[in-house]
């Protein structure tokens, strides 16, 4: 059996033969046989935008592997920052390059006083923290001109340090003004972990401590979040990189596009229906709501998942390491039963419905301290990675400026008729 598709143009009856490569079918040859016509593919369901060699999703038997390891085995024994390497080389560092790593993002977590004072405490008090995110790392790039070259490998690699380094710093920074508390400034003594603990909830102690189950769920969340394929925010920075921008301004519009309910948005979501729902006796009507089309189910669906996300299962595990040290979060008896009720419905069984790496991350976020309008942020902290590996990527392949094309169903010409003759 050739692996290989036929299309035929049944205008003319000439076909073409295209070879199926790593389950791909080249566009160009569609291109050559069907000029003018296009491939309509509204959320690129079907559309394979790149290569790519970073992770690996299978939607269908629930696997995730960044650049060939398997999540789990990642979430059990790696950091946050060497999967940030893997990510980024593609390769486990050597422990010599691990700690050259670490230090290269340690010192560089710094943001300039005056950027913080001027630029981001000129923000309404009550401003989004990812509205402050998003618009300060656009800002970045006025501050970092250089970062433009991107031709330079080694210049954009510093631009990837400052970046891993500096988002947490951003992040709370956000948080902190938004809470009315002094800017707490990073501790290099710390590891990535602790220190963004530090830098959000450190009150007058000389030394930020914190329980280590904490910092340890808190680098587990990140390491879950690091990269998935070619999501929506991932998308925007291949997008926005193929125009040759600023990597600043890449990571800002990736952002933007994670802080919708839909994507990055959703553990904010799904926090506020688990207290819309409040209490055991609301489940039933809440799920009769859903399958009558009037909500939704936040924290399950996946596009690409048509079975239970790894991810969530390992954050639903970290999720009882927090609690031990917190106690329960009431919440979570509610979304236990939620996802219970669910996965026992034929709506949801019948749709492939299952509970996404947003169902459990918001509860373990909460009972950290974490607000709600701070979730997605945390989510950007890890996804900058995998963005930033992204964009190295785009920008060694070969690639061309995105420009998808458009099915136009407007009017056809017509002529201006001056206003006054409008009726
Ligand atoms: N609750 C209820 N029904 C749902 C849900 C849900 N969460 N998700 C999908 N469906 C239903 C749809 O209504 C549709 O039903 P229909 O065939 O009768 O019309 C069917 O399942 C297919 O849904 P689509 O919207 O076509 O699925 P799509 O792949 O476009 O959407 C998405 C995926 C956006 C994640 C969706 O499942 C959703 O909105 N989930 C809730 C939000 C969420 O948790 N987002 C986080 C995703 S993970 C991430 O971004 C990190």
């Amino acid at each position: 059996m050739p692996e290989s598709i036929t299309i035929t143009d049944n205008r003319t009856g000439e076909s073409i033969e295209v070879p199926i490569v790593e389950g791909g079918v080249d566009a160009a040859a569609w291109r050559k046989l069907l000029p003018n016509v296009w491939f309509l593919d509204p959320s690129f369901s079907t559309t394979a935008a790149t290569t790519s060699a970073i992770s690996e999703v299978d939607g269908e038997n629930g696997i995730l592997r960044y650049r060939g390891y398997p999540i789990e085995q990642l979430a059990e024994h790696s950091t946050f920052l060497e999967v940030a390497y893997l990510l980024l080389y593609g390769e486990l560092p050597t422990s010599g390059e691990y700690d050259v790593w670490v230090h290269e993002i340690t010192h560089h977590t710094f943001i300039h006083e005056r950027f913080r004072k001027r630029f981001m405490e000129s923000f309404l008090h009550d401003a989004h923290p990812m509205g402050m995110f998003v618009s300060t790392i656009a800002a970045l790039s006025t501050f970092y001109p250089e970062a433009k070259d991107i031709e330079d490998p080694e210049n954009r690699m510093h631009q990837i340090v400052r970046l891993i380094a500096k988002v947490p710093t951003v992040a709370a920074a956000g948080f902190r003004f938004n809470t009315g508390m002094p800017f707490v400034y990073p501790d290099n003594n710390l590891d990535f972990a602790t220190n963004f603990l530090s830098m959000m909830f450190k009150i007058a102690e000389p030394t930020y401590q914190c329980d280590p189950a904490f910092a340890r769920a808190l680098d587990l969340l990140l390491i879950t979040h690091a990269d998935h394929g070619q999501n929506c925010s991932t998308s925007t920075a291949r997008v926005v990189g193929s125009a040759h921008t600023d990597p600043y301004s890449v990571i800002s519009a990736a952002a933007c596009s994670l802080y919708g309910p839909r994507h990055g948005g959703a553990n904010q979501a799904v926090m506020e229906m688990l207290y819309d729902i409040g209490s055991y006796e609301n489940i039933d009507p809440f799920i009769k709501a859903v399958k009558a089309g009037e909500t939704r189910l936040m924290g399950f669906g996946h596009r690409v998942y048509k079975n239970y996300d790894p991810r969530a299962r390992i954050i639903k595990q970290a999720a009882y390491d927090v609690f031990e040290v917190t106690g329960s979060n009431p919440l979570l008896d509610i979304a236990l039963k939620l996802e219970e009720v669910a996965l026992a419905d034929d709506y949801f069984v019948s749709r492939r419905l299952y509970p996404n790496v947003d169902f459990y991350s918001g509860l373990i976020y909460q009972s950290m301290g974490f607000p709600t309008d701070m979730f997605t942020v945390l989510f950007a902290i890890a996804r900058t990675a995998g963005w930033l590996a992204h964009w190295v990527e785009l920008l060694e392949q070969d690639s061309r400026i995105a420009r998808p094309r458009q099915v136009y169903t407007g009017s056809q010409e017509r002529t201006y008729t001056p206003i006054n003759q409008r009726s």
